[in-house]
């Protein structure tokens, strides 16, 4: 792509005369948007770059031990792992309000960040995958007063104390582009083809109290709900799938005894940029055939939903 590569060629000269020979260290969440900008700011400083990929105890099933090893492995970029699930689990515990939970883990995704920065030798820069729809959602609507709709916590400046300097080179695109400036990167089209994750991650997908308990169940249905979408062929022409865990238990019956478990709900829909979106027409077998083995495979769920709100009035994510 001809525009894409001008675009990369510039993005890097850009980096480079930024940065200097200062450290920059990344945040690494595994999702496209920060995997894209790890690769452009290696291609530019290579070893300059430390990316550090916090498991804030909210991540879908084994995606740990992938983003790891195969920025460590498959693209030699220095990553350092930091196991804050303690430090996130714990101060999230009894908070139900969404805006909470999303300042409580923006507020240490910066403290973990400093402290991983100060271990960092002439650590200067922080980089990050903010786009476009992240920079003017959050700002405000154009015209009338501004209202934050969700604060995203990957945006805006970070506290002056930190000490540490944005790059962000991905502010003038758009998820289409990124993905395209991925595979120019060379990230294999699996990992550019994955559905974007929010930073805050489960945490937005568990409404009201978070716990550990419900975190596992949700992982695990979260799980089959991908693979029965793979199976079925219809990964790629969704942007973005995924179960949330409701806060309610209800009565069911399985063999010859009575349940009372979580209900769930799956969420699935098309967009271009996740400013507005369709839910996504799911064949009734499809969703029958997923009920059934969210239901038979995963202990704690007894009831299976499907979202059929589109965007707006709704929100793609849960909170
Ligand atoms: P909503 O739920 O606002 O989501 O319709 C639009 C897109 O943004 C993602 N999202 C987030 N990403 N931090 C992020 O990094 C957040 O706090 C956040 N909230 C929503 C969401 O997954 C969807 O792709």
């Amino acid at each position: 792509d001809w525009t894409m590569n001008a675009y990369r060629e510039e993005a890097i000269e850009k980096i480079r005369a930024t940065v200097g020979d200062s450290h920059v260290i990344c945040g690494l969440s595994g999702g496209v948007d920060s995997s894209v900008a790890a690769a452009l700011i290696h291609e530019a400083v290579g070893d300059q770059l430390t990316c550090v990929f916090v498991d804030h105890g909210l991540l879908r099933k084994n995606e740990a031990e992938e983003v790891v090893t195969m920025f460590r492995d498959n693209m030699n970029l220095k990553v350092i792992y930091a196991d804050e699930r303690e430090l996130f689990l714990g101060e999230l515990e009894g908070q139900s309000d969404p805006e909470t939970k999303r300042k409580i883990i923006g507020r240490l995704f910066i403290d973990v960040f400093q402290k991983y920065a100060n271990q960092i030798e002439g650590a200067k820069f922080l980089a990050q995958g903010t786009l476009y729809p992240d920079v003017i959602e959050s700002v405000s609507f154009s015209g009338g007063p501004s209202v934050t709709i969700k604060s995203h916590h990957n945006v805006g400046g970070l506290p002056e104390k930190m000490g540490l300097k944005l790059v962000e080179p991905l502010r003038e695109l758009f998820k289409d582009e990124v993905r395209v400036l991925g595979r120019e990167l060379g990230l294999p089209p699996s990992f550019i083809g994955r559905h974007p994750f929010p930073g805050p991650g489960l945490a937005i997908r568990c409404p009201g109290e978070i716990t550990r308990a419900k975190l596992d169940i949700l992982r695990e249905a979260d799980a089959v709900y991908i693979d029965q979408i793979r199976k079925h062929g219809l990964y790629d022409e969704i942007w973005q799938a995924f179960v949330a865990i409701l806060p309610v238990r209800t009565v069911g019956v399985m063999g010859d005894g009575r349940t009372y478990d979580f209900a769930c709900a799956l969420r699935a829909v098309t967009s271009v940029d996740g400013m507005t979106a369709d839910y996504y027409p799911f064949s009734h077998d499809f969703l029958g055939e997923t009920a059934t083995r969210i239901i038979n495979e995963v202990p704690g769920i007894n009831r299976v939903t499907y979202d059929i709100t589109s965007k707006p009035p709704g929100t793609i994510e849960w909170e």
